[in-house]
């Protein structure tokens, strides 16, 4: 496991929204109401991108099918249709003047 800069603390601000990809995957960093999440870019349903996805408190809800998730766990909390494996999201770590996350090589 080790630490992944993503993004310098300077550049973010409420409503920051950027593609990061590790390794395999494509990551989400969003700033909401001071706070930062780490999510996948692709929704778990039918993977349609999250960058546009409506996000409201702690539910970000995708623009294509309207499934909600919790932004802080990933839980599936509503699905018009047959349900979907939770949204994948990643603890939000700082470390000196970055913020980022620690992946762990072994299960990705
Ligand atoms: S692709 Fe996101 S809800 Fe269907």
């Amino acid at each position: 496991m080790r630490f992944i800069a993503l993004e310098k603390l300077i550049n973010l601000h409420d409503g920051y929204t950027r593609h990061y990809r590790v390794e395999f995957h494509t990551l989400l960093l969003l700033q909401r109401e001071g706070e930062c999440f780490v999510i996948e870019a692709l929704c778990p349903h039918r993977e349609h991108p999250l960058e546009a996805a409506r996000i409201a408190g702690e539910v970000v809800q995708c623009p294509l099918h309207n499934y909600q998730f919790s932004l802080r766990s990933g839980e599936l909390l509503h699905a018009s249709d047959q349900p979907c494996r939770p949204l994948r999201v990643w603890p939000v770590v700082y470390e000196d003047n970055q913020v980022g996350i620690i992946w762990d090589y072994e299960s990705d």
